[in-house]
Order: structure tokens, then sequence, then C-alpha cells
């Protein structure tokens, strides 16, 4: 298949929009990651997803809707604790789960009772869902397990020639997929740590309970709340290693493993200590910018030939806890605490 490259231009948004309705699959840019697009409410188009990913057939997808007003009929109910936050983080990186509607196909939802929807913000994800006039499937526009892609180039390298369209928005802006909250029981309870942080929900909701599987691996066999969160995941081909510690202590640690095809993942500022190749991911406090760079820098990892990598250790606050939530994964949960 020949992948057409769009750009933002009315023209190509249009012809877009037109794929999506006939079932075609398009990588669209949003605020979070890019996400590759099919109807919603199509349950082929939908499937060819799966095929185009490689993605496990039992790991479901996120709605994407342009207007508040789509949400009550692709649920059976909307509680109250996420219309107030609907009000408050939407449009934005905010998924909530939600008890479904008869309408959501089950390649969706991937035969769970519920359905899982966000509201992006990104101007040219808006605008393609209000130009189809379809509700957006849409994971991350990568092969299953590799890092999300945060540009257009990305996507290529992953689905050129599988896909139909890839539409070029630029960088996004957060870098780390949305936070997924589950408001389909009688708390609000977070699955998947993003740029809206419990410090932001608890806000507005009170108290949220945070999933086993945000920090910690799942048992072997065990039920996942959130699919997704059960594979190695956001993984270069290099072997990631966490290390916790001071800056001294965490250059110190690698400085002794240093030899062919190990490098360092650090933090900006932090490079003059270290005595391997490096590759910097944002400041130590900055947990934006590492959010906005993990992604790339991972990919990064595998172009420069790095087999194993020691990542120095993000502070687990704020949006900060969803950059340690992938790395994490990207480590295989393969943690060095020097502290
Ligand atoms: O920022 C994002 O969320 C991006 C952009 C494209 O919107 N999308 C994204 O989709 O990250 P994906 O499929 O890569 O991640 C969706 C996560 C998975 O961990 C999946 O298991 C979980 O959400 N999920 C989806 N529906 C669910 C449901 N009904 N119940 C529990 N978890 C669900
Ligand atoms: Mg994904």
């Amino acid at each position: 298949m020949q992948t057409l490259h769009l750009t933002d231009k009315e023209n190509d948004l249009q012809q877009a929009a037109a794929l999506l309705q006939n079932g075609d699959l398009v990588a669209i840019p949003t605020e979070t990651v890019y996400g590759l697009a099919a109807d919603a409410l199509n349950g082929a188009a939908v499937a060819s997803i799966f095929t185009a990913k490689g993605r496990p057939m039992d790991n479901p997808l996120i709605v994407h809707i342009a207007d508040k007003a789509a949400l009550p009929r692709l649920v059976e109910t909307v509680p109250s604790s996420a219309r107030q936050l609907a009000d408050v983080y939407w449009p934005g990186p905010l998924t909530m789960i939600f008890k479904k509607a008869a309408c959501i196909p089950d390649e969706v939802s991937a035969g769970l009772a519920t359905v899982a929807v966000r509201m992006p913000s990104h101007p040219i994800a808006k605008q393609l869902i209000s130009l189809s006039g379809c509700p957006l499937a849409a994971p991350s526009a990568n092969r299953s397990g590799s890092p999300s892609p945060t540009d257009a180039r990305r996507v290529t390298e992953d689905l050129d020639g599988r896909i139909a369209a890839i539409v070029d928005g630029g960088t996004c802006a957060v870098g780390v997929e949305s936070t997924v909250i589950d408001v389909s029981g009688d708390t609000v309870r977070l699955l998947r740590p993003g740029a809206v942080t419990v410090e932001m929900l608890e806000a507005v909701v009170g108290t949220v309970e945070i999933d086993h599987a945000v920090l910690n691996q799942l048992k072997q066999g065990a039920v996942a709340a959130s699919p997704g969160m059960k594979y190695k995941h956001y993984a270069p081909s290099a072997r990631v290693i966490l290390v916790k510690g001071s800056p001294a202590a965490y250059a110190a640690y690698v400085n002794a493993r240093k030899g062919d095809g190990v490098a360092a993942l650090c933090f900006d500022g932090e490079e003059d200590l270290l005595q391997v190749p490096f590759l910097t991911y944002g400041e130590r406090a900055n947990s934006q910018e590492q959010a906005h760079r993990l992604f790339d820098a991972l990919r990064r990892l595998d172009e420069q030939g790095v087999h194993t990598a020691y990542a120095a250790c993000p502070a687990p606050q704020g949006v900060g806890l969803a950059v340690y939530n992938r790395l994490l994964r990207a480590a295989g949960f393969e943690v060095i605490d020097l502290e």
C-alpha cells in the first residue's frame, strides 16, 4: 500500500477525512502522541488497526470525540465525577473509561463492557473528527511495543506502506500518552498517568485511587485493569536499566560499566560526569520537558546502535509520574536503587 503524506492544508484534511469515512486508517497528530485513527463505529475499520500495528486483540482502544455533546451516545451513563472532570480538562490529555453503549463495536472495547473516551485539544485532531463526522478510535501510531511516535517521521518509520495516510502536524506538545482513569465504578481510579496529574484530578474530584499496575509489574496470569499496562512497552531494542540516585552516584555506576554499546540516558546539565556516550531527555527538575523528549530519545538509542542504556531515574511526581511509568516499562521493571 502506498501511504499518502498529507499536511494540515484544507484540501489534505478533506482527503484524510474522506479516507476515514471510507474505513481507511489515517495517522493523525494529537497533543499527546500521534494516533492511528479509524471510524470508531466501523468494526472492520477498527479491526484493521490491530493488523497494521501488530497489536494484541485483547487491548482496547480510545475513542476520540471533538465535542462533549458526542459523549452520551457512546456510553451508558456519564457519572458526575466524569462530568466535572470533562468541564475542567476536556479538550486535553485525559481519557475516561465508562460503561459502554451498544453502538461501540467489540473491536474497540476488546470484549470489555467499558469504553475509553477522550476529547483531544490538537486542532488537526479536532478538525478531522468534525470533517469526517466520525468518532475516531485511535491507539498510538507505533508498531505495537515500540515507543509512541511524537512526530510524523517516527510514524513513517513504523507504519509507512501499512496505512492509507499520515497527516503531519509537527511535534506533539506533551510527548507521553493521555492520563487514563476509570470512572465506571464507585471511585475514580488512575490506570495510566499522563499530563493531567493526580494532583490535578484530586483538585476536582477529591481522592483518586492509583491502580497497582501504575508502579508495579503484574504477576503472571493476573487480570489487568488496563490491558495495555501488562505488556513490556514503549521499549527500544536496546536494553534499558533505570538507575535511581544522585547525579554523582548515577555517573559512578554508569562509568564503572562503560564498554561497547553502553550508553547513558541522562538529564541535561549532568553529562560532564559521564565517561560513556550519552543522550539527554531534559533537565532533572523539568518533568514536562522529560515527557516531551523521552520517546524520541528512546528511539535514538536504537539509531545509535546502543545495546544497554542506563537511564537516570525521573522524580515520580506530577507529570514525572508518567515519565517514570513509561521508563519502568521500557526497562521491563529493571531498576537499580543507589539511594
Ligand atoms: O494520548 C493518548 O491516549 C493516545 C492518543 C493517540 O490519543 N492514545 C493512546 O492509545 O495512547 P493506546 O491504545 O496506545 O493506549 C490506550 C490505553 C491502553 O493501555 C489500553 O489498554 C487502555 O488505554 N484502555 C483503552 N480502553 C480501555 C478500557 N475500556 N478499559 C481499560 N483500559 C482501556
Ligand atoms: Mg500505545
